[in-house]
């Protein structure tokens, strides 16, 4: 059998491999593609979407922010995530022998293996943050459901958030239990569970996102809520929020580090998977918007700060759920669904670094599984004291050329830092060596044998990872570095 353990529990109807898979794929496989489709939005619909989404579009000003990171999912995104599934179903491993796999078998370097091990790097340092973030989310659960937001003003609600960010002991036990509860699931390899968790738990997100839309709506700052989300006004958009927008469609798709590619791996061979990023990458865009348009008018209806940061829904959602009929039932069910969202997505982020250490040291899922959750609980720590000892402690770091300054991460806490790290830059260059590889090296008999569509939409496909997304990748990198600046100031001069 394979060497990591499968995310079916039941093998195929038959128990036998169907007809046309190849030999590589003697290892079990997702059900259908529906179940692909169910857990790729696992990981990709999770704090991203509800508790980042929110926060940046309001640190960067709204509008022109949205625009590009909409672009940015269209035109990189989705080719990107096609490429990756494609991968990982082409080479069936863990995402660094993947890589070096398919490397070997279109004549290119092993050093293509790097790919996969940089994301099994991007996924721990990740998971590290997320963890404790998601904490808060499980915190909140017995505060709203003992109805201590009930009637709250946003001043009382504020207390509330700063109360537990400000107390280290609370955030690591919190942090300890869902890294627990992540790790649990991730040693068992079982995740029928989880993907029946799937099937019920986000409709039921979707719906609640959907009721609280209907409050959003009755705030009467609506339409300004949505005139900031959607009416973009450049002025505001900066070189680091362009960057971020286009690291956020990467982050949100969990696109760039391997996750993708490990579930492309279980990928029956006769499913769409131009069907299976469409679908994800839709599902995922909708729950983000909503979330927008849930938070954004309650904002603004209680006067309160859009660049509030990364305590933005956690200030914002409880008043909705303090003043709504039924407020406490739908505000304490909405922070379990959140961390369920939060807990699928969490599994896929440690996922290759689980794969690829059981290979490497030759050790049990479950060995690899403790030791990770050890190392990543320890990195966690970082992120706790972010908030409160050491939030004091920050980094700018200032590009200068002789043409200009350009200050990236002003004033960055190590939460900062590791977000910046691995949104802003892990999982883009991830994502462009994927596009490079896919679209370059890898030879063309052999994406069109995978992906299966018409020669049109290959075409299309084509020309997206060949020259758009890497390009794009490419030029905002080089932009956020000043270096674009430095051209024009040269061509001005
Ligand atoms: N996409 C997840 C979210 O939006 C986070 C994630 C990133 C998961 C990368 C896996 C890989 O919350």
């Amino acid at each position: 059998m394979s060497d990591s353990v499968p995310p079916v529990t039941e093998p195929s109807a038959s128990g036998e491999p169907s007809a046309n898979q190849k030999p590589s794929a003697n290892r079990e496989q997702w059900s259908s593609r529906l179940v692909f489709v169910l857990a790729a939005t696992g990981s990709a619909v999770g704090l991203g979407n509800i508790w980042k989404f929110p926060y940046i579009t309001g640190e960067f000003g709204g509008g022109a922010f949205v625009l590009i990171y909409l672009i940015c999912i269209a035109s990189i995104g989705i080719p990107i995530m096609m490429a990756e599934i494609m991968l990982g179903r082409r080479g069936r491993q863990d995402p660094v022998t993947t890589m070096k796999r398919l490397a070997k078998e279109s004549g290119h370097s092993r050093a293509w293996g790097l790919l996969g091990w940089m994301g099994v790097i991007a996924g721990f340092l990740i998971l590290s943050y997320y963890s404790v973030i998601a904490g808060w989310a499980m915190a909140y659960v017995p505060q709203m459901a003992s109805g201590t937001f009930t009637g709250l003003d946003a001043q009382a609600v504020n207390t509330v958030f700063s109360t537990l960010v400000g107390s280290p002991e609370t955030l690591i036990a919190w942090h300890s239990l869902f890294l627990i509860m992540t790790m649990t699931v991730v040693a068992r390899g079982v995740r029928g569970g989880l993907e029946k968790a799937v099937t019920y738990l986000m409709p039921m997100l979707f719906v609640l996102l959907v009721i609280l839309i209907f409050y959003a709506m009755g705030t009467g700052h609506f339409a300004v809520g949505l005139s900031y989300l959607f009416n973009p006004d450049f002025s505001k958009i900066t070189t680091e929020g362009v960057l971020s927008a286009m690291g956020h469609a990467f982050f949100t798709l969990s696109l760039g580090m391997g996750a993708i590619m490990v579930y492309g791996s279980y990928l029956p061979d006769n499913t769409s998977i131009a069907k299976a990023a469409f679908a994800v990458a839709f599902m995922d865009t909708l729950v983000a918007l909503l979330a927008g348009m849930i938070i954004f008018p309650i904002v603004f209806a209680n006067s309160l700060e859009p660049g509030a940061g990364p305590g933005l829904i956690f200030k914002t959602l409880p008043l909705a759920f303090g003043q709504m009929n039924y407020g406490t039932f739908f505000g304490t069910l909405f922070f379990i669904l959140l961390v369920f969202a939060a807990w699928t997505s969490s599994i896929s982020l440690i996922e290759p670094a689980i794969t690829w250490s059981m290979k490497t040291f030759q050790i049990s899922r479950i060995k690899a599984s403790v030791i990770s959750g050890i190392l990543v609980w320890l990195m966690g720590l970082l992120t706790v004291f972010s908030f409160n000892i050491t939030s004091d402690f920050t980094i700018s770091s200032i590009i200068s050329t002789r043409y200009g300054e350009f200050v990236i991460l002003k004033d960055a806490t190590a939460f900062d830092f590791l977000d910046y790290l691995t949104s802003n830059i892990m999982l883009p260059l991830g994502g462009l060596m994927i596009a490079i590889y896919a679209g370059w090296l890898m030879k063309k008999d052999y994406s069109r044998d995978e992906l299966e569509i018409s020669r049109f939409w290959y075409a299309i496909w084509s020309i997206l990872v060949r020259y758009v997304a890497p390009v794009m990748v490419i030029i905002v990198f080089l932009n956020a570095m000043g270096v674009v600046a430095f051209v024009r100031s040269i061509m001005s001069a």
